[in-house]
């Protein structure tokens, strides 16, 4: 059976006349660069994560260094973050001069470990970033407490996260800044590059607008030195238009998650399932953690099963950081985190047959009997199915 780890095809051929509609307007208006169209998905996505302004920027990547960027961060700087993230989180930091600082990670959530962030804090020390890796929210109580305590400022990397809660609140609103990205992976997937940044603070809101356009206000008239960091309306549309679908996907998401997890729990294996720990994980990504893990990787591709390995490689232990000092050893969780986890297929369109395959092939694996299909997932399956497919209609 092939099951890959994503199938946008699935996703398409159930929105394709909405996503062309939207595609076909903003051809119609030849309007292409900001516009009503970006406003509007600036409206939306502002609204969907609680915060007042939404800011649309040409990638998360470009959202994260301009967001640095506002706050002046440059050379001399020091930024807390996670080593265990993708690139860009620590690229923006080194891409403006300023020293990305690593804390490690909590091996249960591979979000940064707050309790260490106050040790790592100099007279240098501007920032914080966490990431809300796989979908799930760090602990931000504990960020801001410690952020607050040395007046920081907070961007929340969120780019793996729209729509994720953390004690009713929604990534990207806890922070001074929160980052979205909209690549096509991600649980809200633009139909190229795309990003936003979103903030509760007028000032910080008007900076970044201004950024995004090299930096000029009126036009050609340069206060600061920006980029052409813009959303561009071609991308707005598609956003918008898959927006109202994005709930039934993180249902769906959800669902297939809370299915791996009585499968594979029954099962008995030696496999360490995600932690759900606050409010509202949408799963962008599902992580099991096991010993073997290239191992079972080849043999669930040569099964047809499509995974992956989020991250292979600890920033601090990439060859462009070298300059920083880290050596292997220097935080423990993550570079065990880097050889132990693979990411499970967990997209809304997954079957119940698609994942018992799934599992199926990790039993056979580690030499173990499938499970049988209980009544408890069953009745988990039927119900959370009539839900998604409400949703997804
Ligand atoms: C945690 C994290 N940060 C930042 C980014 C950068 O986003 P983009 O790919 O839109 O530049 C990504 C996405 O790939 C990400 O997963």
């Amino acid at each position: 059976m092939n099951v890959p780890l994503l199938d946008l095809k699935a996703q398409y051929a159930a929105i394709k006349t909405e996503v062309e509609a939207a595609i076909a307007e903003v051809l119609e208006s030849q309007h292409f660069i900001l516009g009503p169209k970006v406003e509007q998905c600036e409206k939306a996505i502002a609204a969907y994560s609680k915060c007042s302004h939404a800011i649309g920027f040409s990638s998360g990547s470009d959202a994260l260094l301009a967001c640095l960027m506002a706050e002046g961060i440059g050379p001399g700087d020091e930024v807390v973050t996670t080593p265990y993230s993708f690139f860009a989180t620590a690229g923006a930091i080194a891409r403006l001069g300023a020293t990305p600082v690593f804390v490690d990670i909590d091996p249960a959530t591979y979000n940064i470990d707050a309790s260490q962030i106050r040790s790592r804090i100099t007279d240098k020390t501007r920032a914080i970033i966490p990431v809300h890796l796989y979908g799930q929210m760090a602990d931000m109580d504990a960020v801001m407490r410690v952020a607050d305590q040395h007046g920081l400022v907070v961007i929340e990397d969120a780019a793996q996260a729209i729509g994720a809660e953390y004690k009713g609140r929604r990534a990207g609103s806890i922070g001074h800044y929160g980052c979205l990205s909209f690549f096509p992976s991600k649980n809200l997937g633009a139909a190229g590059d795309a990003g936003m940044v979103v903030t509760n603070e007028a000032q910080r809101a008007e900076k970044l607008r201004c950024l995004r356009s090299h930096g000029s206000k009126p036009k050609y008239y340069h206060k600061i030195v920006g980029g052409n960091f813009r959303l561009d309306a071609l991308q707005a549309a598609v956003i918008s238009a898959k927006l109202p679908h994005l709930d039934g996907w993180t249902t769906a998401r959800q669902r297939n998650a809370k299915r791996y997890d009585q499968l594979l729990g029954e099962a008995g294996l030696p496999v360490s399932l995600p932690a759900v720990v606050t409010d509202r994980h949408i799963f962008n990504q599902y992580v099991i953690r096991v010993s073997e893990r290239d191992q079972l990787q080849a043999h669930l591709k040569r099964n047809g099963v499509g995974t992956e390995v989020y991250y292979p490689v600890p920033l601090h232990l990439q060859e462009c950081f070298a300059y920083l000092g880290y050596t292997a050893g220097s935080f423990h969780e993550s570079e065990r985190a880097a050889k132990e986890t693979l990411a499970l297929p967990v997209y809304p369109e997954l079957t119940d047959a698609q994942a018992q395959f799934v599992v199926g092939c990790i039993c056979e694996f580690l030499g173990i009997d499938p499970p049988r299909p209980a009544a408890s997932f069953q009745a988990v399956s039927a119900l959370a199915g009539a839900q998604s497919q409400a949703a997804l209609e």
